[in-house]
């Protein structure tokens, strides 16, 4: 598969090693408007095709498919033209800005036949799949109760970078500059974590955001500083269970960490996934009654990357999909509703 990289930025490095290892995949173009940064990426991963377009790119052709790694507000325009052109698209997460586009976009794969994969890359942890087959295969019995979160500190810490100088940080601040904030950026990830893992869609919530100030004015150079930077919601879903969930990039000690606990008639499970180690526990059989709880091994082996080389290769849509990218876009639209109204809001 010939496959070009839409945006050379901190992402990019990813796609091109993840991608780079896969048999019969080469990496035959990128394209990025900043050009310093395209050089730079080109020579360290070896990529023969520099384009300061995606116009220019397609134009030239000669791939199949693109990882998509612009920033949340480029997604559409740039898949929207990768997809009139025949091209197959790995998009980065939030699909879109807003639930019409992200549909847009799923229609228009669906209609040329095209494969359309978003890149929601908490399902590349292997212990979520392990939680969503306990719970199919019965072991806690039917799911009443969730809880989850998804902590981040980089409001905070330096650990990542200097978010108020760094263009990658500001434009994650911004509405101005396509930011859903914090829900856009993270909460899209937990919300994937617990529908996928517990194998229910949202039915309705109640979603509070938050907006801290941080600079005078609210403003860094051309950023306003708008976008939110905590949410907290209480969920009920499709079978009835209900829960809550929260995310922030205040959350001093936490670099990036989903958790996500779920907790049946007949049992509980517990992932907590960091950047240097996941572990998940269960509370299962007659170890309920004592509430005792053990470690659960789990074999490494599920990719993002790998599944949409599959998908392309047989022709066939395969998950993590446009769809799954678009059903959450509603549910991030109607936190935006739910926050401003006050009121619980039915997927
Ligand atoms: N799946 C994940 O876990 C994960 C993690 C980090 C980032 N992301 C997502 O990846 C995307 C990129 O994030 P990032 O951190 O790499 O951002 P970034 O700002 O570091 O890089 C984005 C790059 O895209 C380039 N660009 C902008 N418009 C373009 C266009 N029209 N054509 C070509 N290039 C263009 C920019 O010049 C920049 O180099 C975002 O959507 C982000 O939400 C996903």
């Amino acid at each position: 598969m010939r496959l070009i990289i839409v945006g050379t930025g901190g992402m990019a490095a990813a796609h091109a090693q993840k991608f780079g290892e896969i048999d019969g995949v080469d990496i035959v173009g990128a394209t990025d408007l900043d050009s310093g940064r395209l050089k730079e990426f080109c020579d360290r991963f070896n990529i023969e095709h520099r384009f300061a377009s995606l116009d220019k790119a397609i134009i030239w052709g000669k791939f199949q498919a693109a990882a998509n790694v612009t920033p949340d507000h480029v997604h559409y325009g740039t898949t929207m033209a990768l997809l009139k052109a025949g091209k197959h698209v790995f998009c980065e997460k939030p699909l879109a800005t807003d639930f019409e586009k992200a549909q847009e976009m799923t229609d228009t794969a669906r209609q040329k036949g095209l494969v359309g994969m978003v890149n929601l890359s908490y399902r590349d942890v292997p212990h979520i799949h392990v939680v969503r087959a306990m719970i199919e295969g019965g072991k806690i019995g039917v799911v009443k109760h969730v809880e989850a979160s998804y902590l981040q500190s980089w409001l905070v810490s330096n650990a990542w970078g200097q978010w108020d100088t760094e263009s990658q940080w500001l434009w994650r601040l911004s509405k101005e500059h396509g930011s859903n904030g914090v829900l856009g950026d993270v909460g899209i990830h937990i919300l994937d974590f617990i529908s996928f893992g517990i194998g229910q869609d949202i039915a309705s919530f109640d979603c509070r955001l938050k907006t801290f100030s941080k600079a005078e004015g609210d403003r860094i150079g051309e950023y306003k500083l708008d976008a939110n930077d905590s949410f907290a919601m209480t969920l009920e879903f499709g079978n009835g269970a209900i829960g809550g969930v929260h995310a922030s990039r205040w959350a001093t000690g936490h670099l990036n960490e989903l958790r996500l606990r779920v907790h049946g008639d007949k049992g509980a499970l517990e992932v907590v996934h960091q950047p240097d180690k996941t572990v998940l526990r269960g509370c299962l059989g007659e170890d309920v009654h004592q509430a005792k709880w053990h470690d659960i091994d789990v074999e490494l082996g599920h990719s993002n990357y790998r599944s949409f080389v599959k998908a392309v290769g047989r022709g066939k849509q395969m998950e993590p999909s446009f769809e799954q990218g678009a059903r959450l876009q509603r549910v991030l639209d109607l936190c935006l509703v739910a926050d401003n109204e006050g009121r619980r809001q039915t997927v």
